[in-house]
């Protein structure tokens, strides 16, 4: 990237939007100096976000398979990513992937084995890992501390407690915090918000998903990072500018976008 930008957005599928037109989500999110990093989902979706990546100077991507879609994960996939990451020098992680025991509990073994797959991936490849975890923070930790030997891991739209987001930052696993922090009964979320030391705190919107507070229910767009920092700011008594600048730090660290 050429010029320092505000703010980094660590996850956004701004390729999902509806609602929106995502030419001009994507020109508004410039405007403000945000930078977009673009998870994939399904093993067809790491093609798609490769590409769509491509048309855009300031979105970046990750690629990797949603623990939802792991029944379609092979081999293949694994040799397809390493294709499109030696292409594409704007593919700068590997995400989003991890275990998901809230929507369907009858396939754990199987997140399991191929988070562990890809986790072991991202290491050979010396890529960050933007990790997704739902009612599954214990196997997550367990098993990252066991797998994970180089890669910097995010836990995306972090949703446990403060005192486990504590343990994760013991073995420098970094905290992604969307518009949750911005719903006003979201106390565990705030209280994370609050705490974390900002070394390890990184911005995120998911949309299209989980818009903050005033749009909430509506669809989400990259732009509203700035309402998430807005919201860390005041619950930790200090500037929007400053937790900007803090977070754009960290991911600055965590992704090389210009190393490649
Ligand atoms: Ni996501």
């Amino acid at each position: 990237m050429d010029k320092q930008p505000y703010i980094i957005n660590t996850h956004s599928h701004v390729n999902m939007l509806k609602d929106n037109d995502i030419d001009l989500a994507i020109s508004n999110a410039r405007k403000a100096g945000i930078i977009t990093i673009v998870p994939s989902t399904t093993v067809e979706d790491i093609f798609e976000v490769d590409k769509f990546i491509q048309k855009y100077d300031d979105i970046y991507g990750y690629v990797g398979v949603f623990p939802e879609e792991v029944k379609d994960f092979t081999d293949k996939t694994l040799s397809d990513m390493e294709t499109l990451i030696k292409n594409n020098k704007k593919i700068i992680g590997i995400g989003e992937v991890g275990l998901d025991y809230y929507w369907d509990k009858s396939f754990k073994e199987l997140q399991k084995e191929v988070f562990i797959k890809q986790i072991e991936f991202a290491n050979q490849m010396n890529l960050p890992l933007n990790i997704h975890s739902r009612e599954a923070h214990l196997d997550t930790l367990e098993i990252l501390k066991k797998y994970n030997k180089n890669s910097t891991a995010i836990l995306h739209c972090y949703s446990g407690s403060l005192e486990f987001a504590k343990e994760c930052i013991k073995e420098g696993i970094y905290i992604a915090l969307g518009g949750v922090v911005t719903f006003k009964n979201a106390l565990k979320a705030k209280e994370v918000a609050a705490n974390i030391p900002l070394e390890y705190l990184l911005l995120e919107t998911d949309d299209p998903y989980l818009a903050p507070v005033p749009y909430r229910g509506k669809e989400n767009q990259p732009l509203y990072v700035t309402y998430v920092a807005q919201a860390i700011a005041d619950l930790r008594n200090t500037t929007v500018d400053e937790i900007a600048k803090s977070t754009t730090a960290n991911a600055e660290r965590i992704f090389n976008f210009n190393a490649k």
